[in-house]
C-alpha cells in the first residue's frame, strides 16, 4: 500500500534569457491508494515535470511530496518508484530478461529471487515466451510491454507511467491500455499516469487530475464512477460519462480563455 500527496508544488525553469518560466503553480493533490491517478492536462503544462519531481529526478522550489509505504524494513527505506516512460527505453543488447535483471540489481533484489519475479511479471505482459528474445526483434507494442514489467518486476510502491500509449498505433494502444488496467487491478497497484487524452483518462483513471495550462494548478479532481473492470468502452453509460468529461475539460478551458 501506499500514498501519493502532493502540496503546492512550484517549479520554475530558467529561460535562454535569463528570466524564468514558472511550470507548476502551487500543485496540490492526492493519489488513489492501489488505484490510477490520471493526470490529465494540456501539452506544455508541467505534467511530465511533476512526474519527474515524484520519480526524485527533479526538485521544487516550493511545496513538497509526500510519499508513505508500508513496505520495506521499519519504514527506513524510500519508497520504491517503477517508471514507464514514452519511449520504452531498453538495452536494446540485452536480451528481454536481462532488462528486467538489470532492473532487480539496482533494487538490490536477492538473486534466488530474480527467476521467479522475471516469471511472475513477464508473464503478466504475455510476453514469457519471449524472454531471451532481444528487444529490436519485438513489436513497439511489445518492447511497451516490457517497459511495462521492468517497472513491475521490482514490485514498486508507486508505478509512474508518462504518456505509454501515445506513440503506439490505435489498436496496440486499446489493447495495452484494457491489460494495463486489468494488471494494475490485479496488483492493485497504487499508479500515477500521464496523459493530455481526455478519454484514455476517462478508461485508465480511478481518479482524474485536471491540471490548468502552464503555470499549471488543479482545476478539477473526480473519482471515476465505474470501477476498471466495468468500464467498457462500447457501453452507453460509460460514452455518456467520457462526453461529460470531455465537456468538463472543455468548459475549463473556455473559462479560461474568458477570465
Ligand atoms: N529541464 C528543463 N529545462 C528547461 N525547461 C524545461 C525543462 N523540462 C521541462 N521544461 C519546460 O517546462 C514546460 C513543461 O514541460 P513538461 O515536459 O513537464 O510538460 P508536459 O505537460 O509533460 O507536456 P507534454 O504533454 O507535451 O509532454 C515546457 O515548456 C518545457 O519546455
Ligand atoms: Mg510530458
Amino acid at each position: 500500500m501506499a500514498y501519493v500527496h502532493v502540496e503546492q508544488a512550484v517549479k520554475s525553469f530558467p529561460r535562454e534569457d535569463g528570466t524564468d518560466m514558472l511550470v507548476l503553480g502551487g500543485v496540490s493533490f492526492d493519489a488513489k491508494e492501489r488505484g490510477i491517478t490520471c493526470l490529465l492536462g494540456p501539452s506544455g503544462c508541467g505534467k511530465s515535470t511533476l512526474l519527474n519531481v515524484i520519480a526524485r529526478l527533479e526538485r521544487l522550489d516550493q511545496g513538497y511530496v509526500e510519499i508513505v509505504s508500508n513496505h520495506g524494513e521499519s519504514g527506513t527505506r524510500l519508497p520504491q518508484l517503477g517508471y514507464v516512460f514514452q519511449d520504452p527505453r531498453l538495452l536494446n543488447w540485452k536480451r528481454v530478461e536481462e532488462n528486467l535483471i538489470f532492473a532487480l540489481r539496482g533494487m538490490d533484489v536477492p538473486r534466488r529471487q530474480w527467476d521467479e519475479r522475471i516469471h511472475t511479471y513477464l508473464g503478466l505482459v504475455g510476453l514469457l515466451e519471449f524472454r531471451k528474445q532481444y528487444p529490436l526483434y519485438l513489436s513497439g507494442g511489445m518492447r511497451q510491454r516490457v517497459g511495462l514489467a521492468r517497472a513491475l518486476v521490482i514490485e514498486p510502491d508507486i508505478l509512474l507511467m508518462d504518456e505509454p500509449f501515445s506513440k503506439l498505433d490505435q489498436l496496440t494502444a486499446r489493447k495495452l491500455r484494457e491489460d494495463t488496467l486489468e494488471i494494475c487491478a490485479r496488483l492493485q497497484q497504487t499508479a500515477l499516469l500521464v496523459t493530455h487524452d481526455v478519454e484514455e483518462a476517462a478508461y485508465m483513471g480511478d481518479r482524474i487530475v485536471i491540471f490548468s495550462a502552464r503555470p499549471a494548478h488543479i482545476v478539477e479532481v473526480l473519482d471515476n464512477p465505474f470501477s476498471p473492470l466495468e468500464r467498457d468502452l462500447d457501453d452507453v453509460r460509460f460514452i455518456q460519462f467520457k462526453k461529460q468529461l470531455l465537456q468538463t475539460v472543455l468548459n475549463l478551458v473556455k473559462e479560461k480563455e474568458e477570465a
